[in-house]
């Protein structure tokens, strides 16, 4: 099945996606630098892109940066004077991401923060952000997602990456702490009436996985 799933990613990346120079740039960057290939898809890429266009987001925030393309497609949806801030433990991953910026013309509008995001959430506090995009270490989501409605305002989204790890979400055993986080968050969502959410099994580039979407209520 990957091969065809392959296959379509590449077919609606040519025909609608159409990510540009700088863009599969980072992409190789990040690779060269021997940093994971776990970054979004271009299709993914666009629909996050999409999503902040119709949210109308000025402020954008964004856990897990790795070589900054995801943060390049949401950066991209900014209008001029939009802001988005992206969190990343590693400083050597935020230097990769702030060059891949600095290519796609966005470093005017991004911050990279370094540091374990739990501890630099808490810095943020009093701010609000239009949507927020969760894809750092999955242990910690339930975290996470916490402080984004928190910094959040009615009608901000919340995109959480991830979440579906191979049917993990339902099957098997807890033990693996990524699987505890997905199923620690549904069970959360499952307990608060002040959000709206859902969450979307996909297949692609990134094998079988999925993405949950939240809207926070007044
Ligand atoms: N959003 C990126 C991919 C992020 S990969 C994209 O789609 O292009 C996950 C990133 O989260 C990695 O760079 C990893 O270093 C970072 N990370 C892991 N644990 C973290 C933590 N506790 N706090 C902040 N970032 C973390
Ligand atoms: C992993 C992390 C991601 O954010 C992702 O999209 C895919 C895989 C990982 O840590 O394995
Ligand atoms: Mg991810």
């Amino acid at each position: 099945m990957t091969d065809i799933w392959n296959q379509v990613d590449d077919y609606v990346t040519r025909t609608v996606v159409h990510p540009d120079e700088a863009l599969r740039q980072a992409v190789a960057t990040t690779e060269e630098a021997g940093m994971p290939a776990i970054a979004v898809s271009a299709p993914q890429g666009k629909l996050l892109q999409l999503l902040a266009g119709m949210v109308g987001a000025r402020r954008i925030l964004e856990i897990g940066t790795l070589g900054g393309y995801s943060t390049i497609w949401l950066a991209r949806a900014l209008p001029p004077e939009g802001k988005l801030i992206s969190l990343e433990v590693s400083e050597r991953h935020a230097q990769v991401a702030r060059a891949n910026l600095e290519e796609a013309g966005v470093a005017d509008r991004v911050e990279v923060r370094v540091g374990p995001a739990l501890e630099t959430l808490p810095t943020l506090a009093g701010e609000q952000f239009d949507l927020v995009f969760i894809d750092a270490d999955k242990v910690n989501i339930p975290q996470y997602f916490d402080w984004s409605v928190r910094l959040s305002r009615p009608g901000t989204a919340i995109v959480v990456d991830n979440v579906v790890r191979n049917g993990g979400l339902v099957e098997g055993p807890a033990t693996d702490p990524n699987v505890s986080g997905v199923r620690a968050l549904h069970e959360q969502l499952a307990r608060r009436s002040d959000v709206a959410a859902t969450t979307i099994q996909t297949v692609g580039s990134k094998g079988y996985d999925g993405f949950t979407l939240a809207i926070v209520g007044g």
